[in-house]
């Protein structure tokens, strides 16, 4: 039981309220900050309250590869900042993704997924659910796509599960989240969001007919790049079959300790995605008047396709931008010329990074396969961190000169 159900009082109040006070565990000291579990098991007085737990009759924990209370607490948490009804926590967001996936696939129907994706995702499908004979169909569903068309049609012909994100890593494309949903929910087919980039402080699939959200928590939810973490939540029965099967099955099981600093993390999430929300809205802005830019891709810009649907559905353009430059090389020479920001895969941390997804997490595409993935060879991801908006300005500035 948390603590504010503990005291009768609920915590949701407002979404900052709930991340600061709605993971807190219950404390026999009375501590302000929760206890970690760091145990894989747990005792029994007698072999009957084992085996009543074990039966679900009543409540409790027996392993923790099925459950733990720091871990669970940090479901839960995630679950209600995202306005659903119950999570589930994985080692990384690729556990959380491969459970999600699996569990539609078990549905023995064809999956459909965003052409505009995390490439883990991507790999997953090719690596291992194609392999295995699932049938995979990619639909382009961002809003200045083919339209959605083709996607009905997909949906008409029977489908296990739809997957996508937005706005989309790295191409910052958007996807109509309440269009797409209205669909899934025609074809009674599930809608799976990765919520990864904008984080639930600024987006809520589940609000706009998503049955299930995936998280790397490695992101915006940790917050500062020392952990990796992954959830999903939403709907009570989709999340519970997968929590009782998938989860445990997979054993992609989240560490309390790593729980513990997610759930720590996201006491301050809401000011950290206003705070990034800034600098990228200052960096963009800057970055779309210099001539050597060819294009900007940032969710904020009103230039930008779809910026209507991120005004409905998003209350904040977050801290992920994309440039893309005249080729590779320039590319790579403006990432050489940063000091404050700095070369790395991994977003959403307090240091900003910058990555080239063409030589970097997309080397692994033909060029045509990136293009149409909406990658092409000059575009930068930049994921803007929490450092001082001027040294930022002044070190993309700099970068731009030296060209
Ligand atoms: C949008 C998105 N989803 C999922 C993942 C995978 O998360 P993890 O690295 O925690 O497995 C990433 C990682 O970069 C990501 O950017």
């Amino acid at each position: 039981m948390d603590r504010t159900e503990a005291s009768g009082k609920t915590a949701s109040e407002g979404f900052e309220t709930l991340a600061v006070h709605g993971g807190d565990l219950e404390d026999p000291f009375r501590a302000l900050t929760s206890p970690i579990y760091m145990t894989s098991t747990y005792t029994f007085p007698g072999v009957e309250e084992m085996s009543s737990v074990l039966a679900g009759e009543r409540p409790g924990y027996v392993y923790s590869r099925a459950g733990n209370p720091t871990v669970g607490a940090m479901e839960k948490l995630v679950a209600r900042l995202e306005g659903g009804e119950s999570g589930v926590a994985f080692a990384s967001g690729m556990g959380a993704i491969a459970a999600v996936l699996l569990h539609f696939a078990k549905s023995r129907l064809p999956l459909i997924v965003s052409r505009h994706l995390y490439t883990g995702t991507r790999h997953f499908v090719s690596g291992m659910l194609e392999p295995l004979g699932i049938l995979v169909k990619v639909a382009d569903l961002r809003v200045n796509g083919e339209g959605l068309g083709n996607f009905r049609e997909l949906l008409r012909a029977g489908a296990g599960g739809v997957f996508c994100e937005t706005p989309s890593n790295p191409s910052l494309d958007i996807v109509d989240l309440s269009a797409v949903g209205a669909l899934c929910t025609e074809y009674g087919v599930p809608l799976a969001v990765d919520n990864t980039f904008p984080s639930p402080a600024l987006q809520n699939p589940l609000r706009h007919g998503a049955t299930i959200v995936v998280h790397s928590a490695t992101k915006y939810l940790g917050g500062h790049g020392d952990l990796l973490g992954g959830v999903a939540v939403g709907r009570a029965e989709a999340i519970g079959k997968i929590a009782t099967v998938e989860s445990p099955l997979l054993g992609a099981t989240l560490s309390p300790m790593n729980a513990w600093l997610i759930l720590r993390g996201i006491k301050t999430l809401a000011l950290r995605m206003e705070a990034h929300t800034v600098r990228a809205t200052a960096l963009a802005q800057f970055l779309k008047e210099q001539p050597m830019v060819l294009d900007v891709r940032y969710p904020g810009l009103s230039s930008r396709p779809g910026h209507e649907v991120v005004l409905r559905q998003m209350s904040g353009a977050g801290g992920m931008l994309s440039v893309a430059f005249d080729g590779a090389v320039r590319a790579r020479r403006f990432m050489d010329a940063l000091r404050v920001i700095r070369i790395g895969v991994s977003l959403g941390d307090p240091s900003s990074l910058v990555e080239h997804p063409a030589t970097m997490s997309h080397r692994g595409y033909s060029k045509e396969q990136r293009e149409l993935m909406g990658v092409p060879d000059g575009l930068v991801r930049l994921s803007v961190g929490l450092e001082s908006p001027d040294d930022l300005l002044r070190d993309v500035e700099g970068a731009l000169r030296s060209l």
